[in-house]
Protein backbone atom coordinates (compact mmCIF):
# COMPACT_ATOMS: atom_id res chain seq x y z
CA UNK A 1 0.00 0.00 0.00
CA UNK A 2 1.35 3.37 -1.08
CA UNK A 3 2.09 5.78 2.47
CA UNK A 4 -0.98 8.04 2.44
CA UNK A 5 1.54 11.10 2.72
CA UNK A 6 2.64 10.27 -1.24
CA UNK A 7 -1.30 10.90 -2.64
CA UNK A 8 -2.13 13.37 0.11
CA UNK A 9 0.82 16.22 -0.41
CA UNK A 10 -0.25 19.64 0.35
CA UNK A 11 1.24 23.15 0.03
CA UNK A 12 1.40 24.16 3.64
CA UNK A 13 0.98 27.52 3.11
CA UNK A 14 -2.04 27.15 1.35
CA UNK A 15 -3.81 26.02 4.78
CA UNK A 16 -5.07 29.62 6.03
CA UNK A 17 -7.49 29.38 3.06
CA UNK A 18 -11.00 28.41 3.54
CA UNK A 19 -10.02 24.93 4.66
CA UNK A 20 -13.39 22.87 3.88
CA UNK A 21 -13.89 23.91 0.36
CA UNK A 22 -10.19 23.41 -0.41
CA UNK A 23 -9.52 20.34 1.32
CA UNK A 24 -12.20 18.92 -1.14
CA UNK A 25 -10.36 20.27 -3.97
CA UNK A 26 -6.61 19.58 -2.68
CA UNK A 27 -6.61 16.20 -1.74
CA UNK A 28 -6.72 13.85 -4.25
CA UNK A 29 -7.15 10.72 -3.01
CA UNK A 30 -9.76 11.01 -0.74
CA UNK A 31 -11.23 13.93 -1.95
CA UNK A 32 -15.23 13.44 -3.07
CA UNK A 33 -17.21 15.34 -5.53
CA UNK A 34 -18.54 18.66 -3.63
CA UNK A 35 -21.73 17.08 -1.78
CA UNK A 36 -24.67 18.60 -1.63
CA UNK A 37 -26.31 19.05 1.85
CA UNK A 38 -29.40 17.93 1.90
CA UNK A 39 -31.22 18.44 5.85
CA UNK A 40 -33.12 15.57 7.06
CA UNK A 41 -35.89 17.79 7.74
CA UNK A 42 -35.82 20.24 5.02
CA UNK A 43 -39.29 21.55 6.13
CA UNK A 44 -37.93 22.00 9.69
CA UNK A 45 -37.00 25.99 9.90
CA UNK A 46 -35.05 27.03 13.47
CA UNK A 47 -34.98 30.09 14.97
CA UNK A 48 -32.61 31.98 12.34
CA UNK A 49 -35.61 32.50 10.28
CA UNK A 50 -36.19 29.95 8.46
CA UNK A 51 -32.81 28.09 7.41
CA UNK A 52 -32.46 24.51 7.85
CA UNK A 53 -30.70 23.07 10.82
CA UNK A 54 -27.09 23.18 11.17
CA UNK A 55 -25.78 21.84 14.57
CA UNK A 56 -26.96 18.38 15.55
CA UNK A 57 -25.34 16.79 18.78
CA UNK A 58 -25.38 13.00 19.15
CA UNK A 59 -24.99 12.11 22.43
CA UNK A 60 -25.38 8.36 24.17
CA UNK A 61 -27.94 8.38 27.02
CA UNK A 62 -26.56 5.05 28.58
CA UNK A 63 -23.36 3.29 29.25
CA UNK A 64 -22.09 3.58 25.55
CA UNK A 65 -22.54 1.13 22.77
CA UNK A 66 -25.82 2.67 22.30
CA UNK A 67 -25.84 2.02 18.33
CA UNK A 68 -24.64 6.02 18.13
CA UNK A 69 -22.78 5.07 15.06
CA UNK A 70 -25.86 3.56 13.42
CA UNK A 71 -27.79 7.09 14.07
CA UNK A 72 -24.84 8.86 13.14
CA UNK A 73 -24.14 7.77 10.15
CA UNK A 74 -28.10 7.77 9.01
CA UNK A 75 -27.79 11.61 9.90
CA UNK A 76 -24.38 11.88 8.23
CA UNK A 77 -26.27 11.56 4.70
CA UNK A 78 -27.55 15.01 4.87
CA UNK A 79 -24.51 16.81 6.76
CA UNK A 80 -21.96 18.46 5.19
CA UNK A 81 -19.24 17.72 8.29
CA UNK A 82 -19.14 15.23 10.96
CA UNK A 83 -17.07 15.78 14.01
CA UNK A 84 -16.30 13.63 16.54
CA UNK A 85 -15.01 15.79 19.64
CA UNK A 86 -13.85 13.50 22.67
CA UNK A 87 -12.39 9.93 23.19
CA UNK A 88 -10.30 7.97 21.38
CA UNK A 89 -9.82 4.27 20.30
CA UNK A 90 -11.93 3.69 23.13
CA UNK A 91 -14.77 4.25 20.99
CA UNK A 92 -16.53 1.65 18.68
CA UNK A 93 -18.91 2.34 16.16
CA UNK A 94 -20.61 -0.31 14.35
CA UNK A 95 -22.46 -0.09 10.62
CA UNK A 96 -23.58 -2.22 8.30
CA UNK A 97 -23.18 -1.16 5.05
CA UNK A 98 -24.12 -3.07 1.88
CA UNK A 99 -20.55 -4.15 1.76
CA UNK A 100 -20.50 -5.52 5.36
CA UNK A 101 -19.68 -4.47 9.07
CA UNK A 102 -17.36 -1.34 9.57
CA UNK A 103 -16.20 -0.59 13.22
CA UNK A 104 -14.87 2.52 13.43
CA UNK A 105 -12.35 3.93 16.55
CA UNK A 106 -11.15 6.81 15.72
CA UNK A 107 -12.75 8.43 12.72
CA UNK A 108 -16.42 9.80 12.63
CA UNK A 109 -18.61 7.91 10.22
CA UNK A 110 -18.87 11.23 7.79
CA UNK A 111 -15.82 8.89 6.29
CA UNK A 112 -17.94 6.61 5.14
CA UNK A 113 -20.04 9.16 2.82
CA UNK A 114 -19.07 10.37 -0.27
CA UNK A 115 -19.08 14.58 -0.14
CA UNK A 116 -18.91 14.25 3.42
CA UNK A 117 -15.94 15.29 6.09
CA UNK A 118 -14.82 13.13 8.60
CA UNK A 119 -13.43 15.86 11.42
CA UNK A 120 -11.34 13.41 14.55
CA UNK A 121 -11.84 16.93 17.04
CA UNK A 122 -10.14 19.29 18.79
CA UNK A 123 -11.33 16.92 22.35
CA UNK A 124 -9.60 13.64 20.83
CA UNK A 125 -6.64 11.56 22.48
CA UNK A 126 -5.40 10.00 18.82
CA UNK A 127 -3.47 7.16 19.06
CA UNK A 128 -1.93 7.98 15.41
CA UNK A 129 -0.69 4.52 14.53
CA UNK A 130 -4.18 2.85 15.47
CA UNK A 131 -5.57 5.84 13.64
CA UNK A 132 -3.93 5.09 9.95
CA UNK A 133 -4.19 1.54 10.27
CA UNK A 134 -7.88 2.38 10.49
CA UNK A 135 -7.80 4.59 7.46
CA UNK A 136 -5.77 2.31 5.66
CA UNK A 137 -8.35 -0.47 6.44
CA UNK A 138 -11.09 1.19 5.23
CA UNK A 139 -9.34 2.48 2.10
CA UNK A 140 -8.32 -1.12 0.95
CA UNK A 141 -12.24 -2.19 1.21
CA UNK A 142 -13.14 1.12 -0.47
CA UNK A 143 -14.46 2.56 2.00
CA UNK A 144 -12.88 5.38 2.74
CA UNK A 145 -15.23 7.60 0.59
CA UNK A 146 -15.14 11.06 2.86
CA UNK A 147 -12.16 13.63 3.69
CA UNK A 148 -10.46 13.48 6.95
CA UNK A 149 -9.58 15.63 8.69
CA UNK A 150 -7.96 15.50 12.14
CA UNK A 151 -7.64 18.52 14.80
CA UNK A 152 -4.10 19.74 15.29
CA UNK A 153 -5.07 20.71 18.97
CA UNK A 154 -6.13 16.85 19.39
CA UNK A 155 -3.80 15.07 21.67
CA UNK A 156 -1.95 12.06 21.17
CA UNK A 157 -2.45 9.30 23.05
CA UNK A 158 0.88 7.24 22.95
CA UNK A 159 2.46 3.66 23.66
CA UNK A 160 3.30 5.00 27.41
CA UNK A 161 -0.42 5.67 27.65
CA UNK A 162 -1.61 1.89 26.96
CA UNK A 163 1.01 0.72 29.10
CA UNK A 164 -0.14 3.13 32.21
CA UNK A 165 -3.57 2.00 31.59
CA UNK A 166 -3.06 -1.42 31.84
CA UNK A 167 -1.21 -1.41 34.38
CA UNK A 168 -3.48 1.17 36.28
CA UNK A 169 -6.40 -1.17 36.29
CA UNK A 170 -4.46 -4.34 37.29
CA UNK A 171 -3.08 -1.80 40.30
CA UNK A 172 -6.66 -0.93 41.18
CA UNK A 173 -8.06 -4.22 41.21
CA UNK A 174 -4.79 -5.56 43.02
CA UNK A 175 -5.99 -3.33 45.55
CA UNK A 176 -9.18 -3.78 46.04
CA UNK A 177 -11.29 -6.23 43.31
CA UNK A 178 -14.31 -3.83 43.46
CA UNK A 179 -11.73 -0.59 42.39
CA UNK A 180 -10.79 -2.04 39.13
CA UNK A 181 -12.77 -0.01 36.45
CA UNK A 182 -12.76 -2.63 33.35
CA UNK A 183 -11.07 0.10 30.91
CA UNK A 184 -10.58 -1.00 27.26
CA UNK A 185 -6.91 -0.34 28.14
CA UNK A 186 -6.44 2.02 25.58
CA UNK A 187 -4.70 4.47 27.40
CA UNK A 188 -7.43 7.27 27.70
CA UNK A 189 -7.48 7.80 31.02
CA UNK A 190 -3.56 8.15 31.11
CA UNK A 191 -3.30 10.27 27.86
CA UNK A 192 -5.82 12.59 29.42
CA UNK A 193 -4.02 12.83 32.69
CA UNK A 194 -1.65 13.98 31.00
CA UNK A 195 -3.57 16.93 28.88
CA UNK A 196 -4.75 17.91 32.18
CA UNK A 197 -1.29 18.24 33.62
CA UNK A 198 0.03 20.11 30.55
CA UNK A 199 2.51 17.16 29.84
CA UNK A 200 1.11 16.07 26.32
CA UNK A 201 1.65 16.07 23.08
CA UNK A 202 -0.50 17.17 20.14
CA UNK A 203 -0.77 16.44 17.00
CA UNK A 204 0.08 19.54 15.28
CA UNK A 205 3.54 18.72 16.94
CA UNK A 206 3.91 15.64 14.76
CA UNK A 207 5.60 18.13 12.17
CA UNK A 208 7.77 19.71 14.81
CA UNK A 209 10.77 17.30 15.50
CA UNK A 210 12.75 19.08 17.58
CA UNK A 211 9.64 20.82 19.78
CA UNK A 212 8.51 17.14 19.75
CA UNK A 213 11.63 15.10 20.88
CA UNK A 214 11.85 17.86 24.13
CA UNK A 215 8.42 17.47 24.85
CA UNK A 216 8.79 13.79 25.20
CA UNK A 217 11.77 13.84 26.82
CA UNK A 218 9.47 16.60 30.03
CA UNK A 219 7.00 13.31 29.62
CA UNK A 220 9.34 10.84 30.23
CA UNK A 221 10.73 12.95 33.09
CA UNK A 222 7.57 12.11 34.74
CA UNK A 223 7.10 8.51 33.51
CA UNK A 224 10.09 6.54 36.06
CA UNK A 225 7.62 4.31 37.17
CA UNK A 226 6.69 2.73 34.00
CA UNK A 227 8.67 -0.48 33.08
CA UNK A 228 10.07 -0.99 29.40
CA UNK A 229 8.92 2.23 27.58
CA UNK A 230 10.19 2.27 24.35
CA UNK A 231 13.78 5.04 23.97
CA UNK A 232 12.42 8.82 23.38
CA UNK A 233 14.56 8.56 20.03
CA UNK A 234 13.02 5.50 18.50
CA UNK A 235 9.14 6.64 19.78
CA UNK A 236 10.34 10.11 18.29
CA UNK A 237 11.35 8.84 14.94
CA UNK A 238 8.38 6.69 14.80
CA UNK A 239 5.78 9.91 15.58
CA UNK A 240 7.75 11.64 13.19
CA UNK A 241 7.45 9.28 10.17
CA UNK A 242 3.52 8.52 11.00
CA UNK A 243 2.99 12.64 11.68
CA UNK A 244 4.59 13.26 7.76
CA UNK A 245 1.87 10.66 6.18
CA UNK A 246 -0.99 12.09 8.47
CA UNK A 247 0.44 15.99 7.61
CA UNK A 248 -1.81 17.08 4.94
CA UNK A 249 -5.00 15.61 7.32
CA UNK A 250 -3.70 17.41 10.53
CA UNK A 251 -4.85 21.44 10.81
CA UNK A 252 -7.16 23.53 12.57
CA UNK A 253 -10.53 22.96 12.64
CA UNK A 254 -12.60 25.00 14.52
CA UNK A 255 -12.33 28.00 11.75
CA UNK A 256 -13.20 25.26 9.34
CA UNK A 257 -16.30 24.53 11.52
CA UNK A 258 -16.97 28.06 11.94
CA UNK A 259 -16.90 28.61 8.21
CA UNK A 260 -19.75 25.69 7.69
CA UNK A 261 -21.87 27.73 10.11
CA UNK A 262 -21.36 30.49 8.66
CA UNK A 263 -22.59 29.22 5.05
CA UNK A 264 -25.55 27.32 7.08
CA UNK A 265 -24.02 23.62 6.22
CA UNK A 266 -25.12 20.89 8.47
CA UNK A 267 -22.38 19.93 11.02
CA UNK A 268 -23.46 16.82 13.02
CA UNK A 269 -21.27 15.68 16.09
CA UNK A 270 -21.05 12.16 16.72
CA UNK A 271 -20.92 11.18 20.04
CA UNK A 272 -18.81 8.70 21.74
CA UNK A 273 -19.18 6.62 25.02
CA UNK A 274 -22.37 8.35 26.92
CA UNK A 275 -23.25 10.75 29.61
CA UNK A 276 -23.29 8.72 32.14
CA UNK A 277 -19.34 7.56 31.00
CA UNK A 278 -18.71 11.18 31.85
CA UNK A 279 -15.70 12.03 34.30
CA UNK A 280 -18.27 14.69 35.87
CA UNK A 281 -21.79 13.65 35.70
CA UNK A 282 -21.34 9.90 35.34
CA UNK A 283 -20.94 7.00 37.79
CA UNK A 284 -17.55 7.94 39.06
CA UNK A 285 -14.77 6.68 39.30
CA UNK A 286 -16.27 4.27 36.84
CA UNK A 287 -16.27 6.40 34.36
CA UNK A 288 -14.10 7.51 30.86
CA UNK A 289 -11.80 10.19 31.02
CA UNK A 290 -13.55 12.81 29.05
CA UNK A 291 -16.87 14.69 29.00
CA UNK A 292 -19.48 13.03 26.23
CA UNK A 293 -22.17 15.12 27.33
CA UNK A 294 -23.47 17.78 25.01
CA UNK A 295 -21.65 20.33 26.57
CA UNK A 296 -18.45 18.72 26.49
CA UNK A 297 -19.00 17.75 22.49
CA UNK A 298 -18.93 21.68 22.15
CA UNK A 299 -15.76 21.89 23.84
CA UNK A 300 -14.49 19.15 22.37
CA UNK A 301 -15.07 20.81 19.08
CA UNK A 302 -14.89 24.70 19.19
CA UNK A 303 -18.32 25.00 18.43
CA UNK A 304 -20.44 27.79 20.86
CA UNK A 305 -23.43 26.75 22.26
CA UNK A 306 -25.52 28.88 20.82
CA UNK A 307 -25.09 27.76 17.23
CA UNK A 308 -26.51 24.32 19.15
CA UNK A 309 -29.74 22.88 17.18
CA UNK A 310 -31.09 20.03 17.87
CA UNK A 311 -29.39 17.44 20.74
CA UNK A 312 -30.72 14.17 20.32
CA UNK A 313 -30.17 11.26 22.89
CA UNK A 314 -29.91 7.64 21.62
CA UNK A 315 -30.99 4.97 24.01
CA UNK A 316 -31.05 1.04 22.99
CA UNK A 317 -34.76 -0.17 23.92
CA UNK A 318 -32.53 -1.51 27.07
CA UNK A 319 -30.02 -1.32 28.76
CA UNK A 320 -26.02 -2.98 28.18
CA UNK A 321 -22.88 -1.46 30.04
CA UNK A 322 -19.46 -2.89 29.52
CA UNK A 323 -16.74 -2.65 32.26
CA UNK A 324 -17.66 -2.08 36.09
CA UNK A 325 -19.53 0.44 37.67
CA UNK A 326 -23.07 0.56 38.98
CA UNK A 327 -26.45 -0.88 37.12
CA UNK A 328 -29.26 -0.35 38.62
CA UNK A 329 -31.39 -2.57 36.20
CA UNK A 330 -28.98 -5.24 35.39
CA UNK A 331 -30.35 -8.90 34.62
CA UNK A 332 -27.65 -11.24 35.77
CA UNK A 333 -30.52 -13.91 34.79
CA UNK A 334 -31.85 -15.58 31.97
CA UNK A 335 -33.94 -13.04 30.53
CA UNK A 336 -30.31 -10.80 30.66
CA UNK A 337 -28.32 -13.37 29.10
CA UNK A 338 -31.29 -13.49 26.05
CA UNK A 339 -30.88 -9.66 25.21
CA UNK A 340 -27.11 -10.69 25.11
CA UNK A 341 -27.25 -13.54 22.71
CA UNK A 342 -30.09 -12.16 20.49
CA UNK A 343 -28.65 -8.34 20.45
CA UNK A 344 -25.26 -9.57 19.76
CA UNK A 345 -23.87 -7.87 23.10
CA UNK A 346 -20.24 -8.18 22.47
CA UNK A 347 -17.50 -5.12 23.19
CA UNK A 348 -17.32 -3.63 19.50
CA UNK A 349 -13.75 -2.74 20.81
CA UNK A 350 -12.47 -5.46 23.23
CA UNK A 351 -14.59 -8.27 22.81
CA UNK A 352 -16.03 -8.58 26.05
CA UNK A 353 -19.49 -9.61 26.96
CA UNK A 354 -21.47 -6.93 27.96
CA UNK A 355 -24.02 -6.91 30.93
CA UNK A 356 -27.47 -6.62 29.78
CA UNK A 357 -30.60 -5.20 31.17
CA UNK A 358 -33.60 -2.78 31.04
CA UNK A 359 -34.18 0.58 30.06
CA UNK A 360 -34.00 2.79 32.52
CA UNK A 361 -35.80 5.72 32.43
CA UNK A 362 -34.46 7.36 35.87
CA UNK A 363 -31.83 7.33 33.74
CA UNK A 364 -32.82 8.93 30.97
CA UNK A 365 -34.56 11.59 32.83
CA UNK A 366 -31.05 12.35 33.84
CA UNK A 367 -29.54 12.34 30.87
CA UNK A 368 -32.17 14.39 29.13
CA UNK A 369 -31.89 17.38 31.76
CA UNK A 370 -27.99 16.69 32.00
CA UNK A 371 -27.84 17.43 28.07
CA UNK A 372 -30.97 19.26 26.87
CA UNK A 373 -32.13 16.02 24.49
CA UNK A 374 -34.32 17.65 22.24
CA UNK A 375 -35.38 14.31 20.67
CA UNK A 376 -34.30 10.61 21.49
CA UNK A 377 -33.21 7.63 19.12
CA UNK A 378 -34.41 4.44 20.40
CA UNK A 379 -32.21 1.73 18.64
CA UNK A 380 -32.56 -2.32 19.07
CA UNK A 381 -36.10 -2.60 18.93
CA UNK A 382 -36.07 -5.71 17.75
CA UNK A 383 -34.10 -7.61 20.04
CA UNK A 384 -37.03 -7.23 22.38
CA UNK A 385 -39.69 -8.27 19.61
CA UNK A 386 -41.55 -11.29 20.65
CA UNK A 387 -41.41 -10.88 24.06
CA UNK A 388 -44.65 -10.97 25.87
CA UNK A 389 -43.63 -8.23 28.24
CA UNK A 390 -40.82 -5.44 28.58
CA UNK A 391 -39.87 -3.95 31.99
CA UNK A 392 -38.72 -0.41 32.03
CA UNK A 393 -37.59 0.94 35.52
CA UNK A 394 -39.61 4.47 36.29
CA UNK A 395 -38.16 5.14 39.46
CA UNK A 396 -35.67 3.52 42.11
CA UNK A 397 -36.39 2.84 45.57
CA UNK A 398 -33.58 3.68 48.19
CA UNK A 399 -32.49 1.97 51.26
CA UNK A 400 -33.38 4.84 53.16
CA UNK A 401 -37.21 4.21 51.42
CA UNK A 402 -36.56 7.23 49.49
CA UNK A 403 -37.55 7.24 45.60
CA UNK A 404 -35.24 8.84 42.79
CA UNK A 405 -36.79 9.52 39.64
CA UNK A 406 -34.23 11.81 38.25
CA UNK A 407 -31.22 12.67 39.87
CA UNK A 408 -28.48 10.35 39.95
CA UNK A 409 -27.21 9.81 43.53
CA UNK A 410 -23.28 11.38 43.20
CA UNK A 411 -21.88 8.36 44.92
CA UNK A 412 -21.58 5.21 42.60
CA UNK A 413 -22.05 2.32 45.84
CA UNK A 414 -25.21 4.38 46.63
CA UNK A 415 -26.41 3.94 42.73
CA UNK A 416 -25.38 0.80 43.31
CA UNK A 417 -27.89 -0.45 46.02
CA UNK A 418 -30.88 1.71 44.41
CA UNK A 419 -33.59 -0.89 43.88
CA UNK A 420 -35.82 0.16 40.17
CA UNK A 421 -39.47 -0.25 40.23
CA UNK A 422 -40.41 -1.80 37.40
CA UNK A 423 -43.54 -0.99 34.93
CA UNK A 424 -44.31 -3.98 32.74
CA UNK A 425 -45.25 -2.75 29.25
CA UNK A 426 -46.82 -5.40 26.57
CA UNK A 427 -44.47 -6.58 24.36
CA UNK A 428 -44.45 -6.19 20.49
CA UNK A 429 -44.33 -8.99 17.40
CA UNK A 430 -40.92 -10.28 16.00
CA UNK A 431 -39.32 -7.83 13.56
CA UNK A 432 -39.17 -10.21 10.58
CA UNK A 433 -38.26 -9.61 7.05
CA UNK A 434 -41.90 -8.67 6.07
CA UNK A 435 -42.70 -6.46 9.07
CA UNK A 436 -39.19 -4.96 8.09
CA UNK A 437 -40.35 -4.69 4.41
CA UNK A 438 -43.14 -2.71 5.47
CA UNK A 439 -41.25 -0.18 7.25
CA UNK A 440 -39.37 0.33 4.31
CA UNK A 441 -41.74 0.92 2.29
CA UNK A 442 -44.80 2.44 4.65
CA UNK A 443 -42.51 4.55 7.36
CA UNK A 444 -43.42 4.94 11.01
CA UNK A 445 -46.87 3.95 10.59
CA UNK A 446 -45.81 0.45 10.16
CA UNK A 447 -44.23 -0.01 13.19
CA UNK A 448 -46.85 -2.40 15.76
CA UNK A 449 -49.09 -0.70 17.84
CA UNK A 450 -47.30 -1.85 21.12
CA UNK A 451 -43.82 -0.52 20.19
CA UNK A 452 -45.89 2.53 19.21
CA UNK A 453 -47.19 3.42 22.79
CA UNK A 454 -44.12 1.69 24.29
CA UNK A 455 -42.19 4.92 22.82
CA UNK A 456 -45.04 6.74 23.94
CA UNK A 457 -45.02 5.95 27.26
CA UNK A 458 -40.61 6.93 26.84
CA UNK A 459 -42.03 10.26 25.75
CA UNK A 460 -44.06 10.79 28.37
CA UNK A 461 -42.03 8.97 31.00
CA UNK A 462 -39.17 11.83 29.76
CA UNK A 463 -40.75 14.63 28.07
CA UNK A 464 -38.79 14.44 25.48
CA UNK A 465 -39.96 12.95 21.64
CA UNK A 466 -38.93 10.06 19.96
CA UNK A 467 -38.13 11.19 16.61
CA UNK A 468 -35.77 8.15 15.46
CA UNK A 469 -36.42 4.30 15.41
CA UNK A 470 -33.64 1.65 14.66
CA UNK A 471 -34.79 -1.76 13.88
CA UNK A 472 -31.86 -3.64 12.67
CA UNK A 473 -28.36 -3.17 12.48
CA UNK A 474 -28.54 -2.82 8.78
CA UNK A 475 -28.01 0.99 7.59
CA UNK A 476 -31.35 1.26 6.10
CA UNK A 477 -33.33 0.05 9.21
CA UNK A 478 -33.34 3.23 11.08
CA UNK A 479 -37.50 5.25 10.78
CA UNK A 480 -38.14 8.66 11.39
CA UNK A 481 -40.83 9.56 13.03
CA UNK A 482 -42.92 13.07 12.37
CA UNK A 483 -40.49 15.99 13.44
CA UNK A 484 -41.26 16.96 17.20
CA UNK A 485 -44.05 19.10 18.18
CA UNK A 486 -44.35 17.88 21.40
CA UNK A 487 -43.71 18.91 25.06
CA UNK A 488 -41.18 21.61 24.39
CA UNK A 489 -37.72 22.68 24.23
CA UNK A 490 -37.29 22.89 28.34
CA UNK A 491 -39.63 20.49 29.41
CA UNK A 492 -37.36 17.38 30.46
CA UNK A 493 -36.04 20.13 32.70
CA UNK A 494 -39.19 20.24 35.10
CA UNK A 495 -37.73 17.97 38.32
CA UNK A 496 -39.85 15.04 38.05
CA UNK A 497 -41.63 14.50 42.09
CA UNK A 498 -43.27 12.09 43.81
P1 LIG B 1 -18.71 3.82 22.45
O1 LIG B 1 -18.35 5.11 21.80
C1 LIG B 1 -19.01 1.41 26.06
C2 LIG B 1 -16.13 2.18 29.25
C3 LIG B 1 -15.13 1.06 29.52
C4 LIG B 1 -14.89 1.26 31.00
C5 LIG B 1 -14.91 2.78 31.14
C6 LIG B 1 -13.54 3.42 31.13
O2 LIG B 1 -18.48 2.62 21.62
O3 LIG B 1 -20.09 3.88 23.02
P2 LIG B 1 -11.76 3.86 29.18
O4 LIG B 1 -11.06 2.90 28.29
O5 LIG B 1 -12.58 4.87 28.46
O6 LIG B 1 -10.86 4.49 30.20
O7 LIG B 1 -12.79 2.94 30.02
O8 LIG B 1 -15.67 3.26 30.05
N1 LIG B 1 -16.18 2.64 27.85
C7 LIG B 1 -17.14 2.32 27.00
N2 LIG B 1 -18.21 1.51 27.13
N3 LIG B 1 -18.85 2.08 24.91
C8 LIG B 1 -17.80 2.92 24.76
O9 LIG B 1 -17.65 3.69 23.66
C9 LIG B 1 -16.87 3.05 25.82
N4 LIG B 1 -15.74 3.76 26.00
C10 LIG B 1 -15.34 3.51 27.25
O10 LIG B 1 -15.69 -0.19 29.24
O11 LIG B 1 -15.96 0.75 31.75
MG1 LIG C 1 -19.39 0.92 20.90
Amino acid sequence: MRPLGDHLREDRAARSLALSRAATRRAPHYATPAGSTRAIYPERSDRREGNTTTVRVVVGAQFGDEAKGKISDYLASGARYVVRSGGGPNAGHSIHLPEGPVVLHQLACGVLRHGVVGVSGPGMVVQPMKLEAEMQELERRGLLRGQVVLSDRAHVLLPVHEIEDAWEDELRAKKNPQAGLGTTKSGIGPAYSDRSGRWGVRLGDLARPAQLRERLELLYATKTHVPNLPPVEELTSQLVEVGSRLDPLIRPTEPMLWDAIARRETILLEGAQSALLDVDFGTYPFVTSSHPTSAGQLVGSGIPPTEVDEVIGVAKAYCTRVGAGPFPTEDTGERGEYLRRVGGERGATTGRPRRCGWLDLVMLRYGARLNGFTSLAITKVDVLGGLEEVPVCTQYLMPDGSTVRDVLPTQADELARAQPVYENLPGWPEFHQRLKDRVQKEGASALPSTLRRYLDRITEETRVPVQYVGYGADRSETVALAPPTGPGRRASMTPWTG
